[in-house]
C-alpha cells in the first residue's frame, strides 16, 4: 500500500509569555491510500495543529511530513501551497464557506483556484450535489442552510477537485446528532466509493466508529496501544480505550 501521509517524529512548540510549550512531541503517523484514519484526543491536545502540519499550512519545529510522496520541508512556500491544493480537501468544524457565494459557487471554488472553469463543469457539480443531497440547495447562500447542509457543502468542496486526501477537523462539532451521522456516512463513502483517504481528528467516539483505524493522541504523541481496527467499531470500544488512557 502506498502512503499518502507519513509523519516522522513530528514536534511543534508554541511560545506563550516567553514560555516554550511542546504541543506535539514525536508524532509518527501513516495514512495509506483508501484508508480512513481517526486520531482521537481531548480538546487542546494538538489535533488541529497536526492537520495544519500535514497540509503544510504550518511548519513543524522538528520532524518530517511527507504528503503525497513529497517531503514538505524540501518544497518552497509556493510549491507547498500547490501540493496542498492538489492533494488535500479540508473539512472544518465551522464549515469555512464564503458567505456571498451560493452552494454551487462554493463547491466550484477549488476548481477556479486551480485555474479551471467551474461553469463548464456545472453538470458534474450538480451530480455531486445530488449525491450529497444538496441538489435543491444549489443556489442557496450559506446563511440559508442548516448546519448539516453547510457541512455537506464543504464535503462537496473537498471532493470536487479529486484530491486523494480529505482532512476533517471535528466535522460534526457543530451539528445535531442526525446531521453529524449523515456527514460521517458521506466521509465513509468518500473512501469506499471515491477511493479517497480520510484523516479525521475528533473527540467524538461516535464519529471514530466510522474509521478503519483509530489512534490516540496523548501528551502530544500517538500512543502505540491501543489502536482500534474497523470497520464496524462499536462506540463502547472507543469509550473503553479512552478510559484506559484516562483521556
Ligand atoms: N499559535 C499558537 N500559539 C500558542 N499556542 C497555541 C497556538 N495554536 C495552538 N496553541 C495551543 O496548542 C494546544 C493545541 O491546540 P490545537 O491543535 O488547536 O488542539 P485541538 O485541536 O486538539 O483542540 C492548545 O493548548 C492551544 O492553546
Ligand atoms: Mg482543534
Amino acid at each position: 500500500m502506498t502512503h499518502l501521509v507519513q509523519t516522522n517524529d513530528l514536534y511543534r512548540f508554541h511560545e506563550q509569555d516567553g514560555q516554550k510549550t511542546a504541543i506535539l512531541r514525536g508524532v509518527d503517523l501513516v495514512v495509506s491510500e483508501r484508508e480512513f484514519v481517526c486520531v482521537m484526543g481531548p480538546s487542546g491536545s494538538g489535533k488541529s495543529t497536526l492537520l495544519h502540519l500535514i497540509s503544510g499550512l504550518d511548519q513543524p519545529s522538528a520532524g518530517k511530513v511527507w504528503l503525497a510522496g513529497a517531503n514538505l520541508e524540501e518544497l518552497s512556500q509556493s510549491e507547498r501551497t500547490l501540493r496542498r491544493r492538489r492533494s488535500v480537501g479540508y473539512v472544518f468544524q465551522f464549515f469555512n464557506l464564503l458567505p456571498s457565494l451560493s452552494v454551487m459557487e462554493n463547491v466550484g471554488l477549488p476548481l477556479s483556484i486551480a485555474g479551471g472553469h467551474p461553469e463548464r463543469e456545472r453538470a458534474r457539480i450538480l451530480a455531486l450535489l445530488d449525491r450529497l443531497g444538496l441538489k435543491e440547495r444549489a443556489h442557496a447562500l450559506p446563511h440559508q442552510l442548516s448546519g448539516g447542509e453547510m457541512q455537506r457543502t464543504s464535503i462537496a468542496r473537498a471532493l470536487v477537485g479529486g484530491q486523494p486526501l480529505i482532512l476533517a477537523d471535528e466535522p460534526t462539532g457543530n451539528l445535531s446528532q442526525k446531521a453529524g451521522l449523515e456527514v460521517m456516512q458521506l466521509l465513509r463513502r468518500a473512501v469506499d466509493e471515491d477511493k479517497r483517504s480520510v484523516l479525521l481528528v475528533t473527540h467524538n467516539p461516535r464519529d471514530a466508529c466510522f474509521a478503519d483505524r483509530v489512534l490516540f493522541l496523548v501528551d502530544g504523541a500517538i500512543v502505540k496501544e491501543p489502536v482500534l481496527k474497523g470497520p464496524g467499531l462499536k462506540v463502547e470500544d472507543v469509550h473503553a480505550a479512552l478510559a484506559q488512557l484516562e483521556i
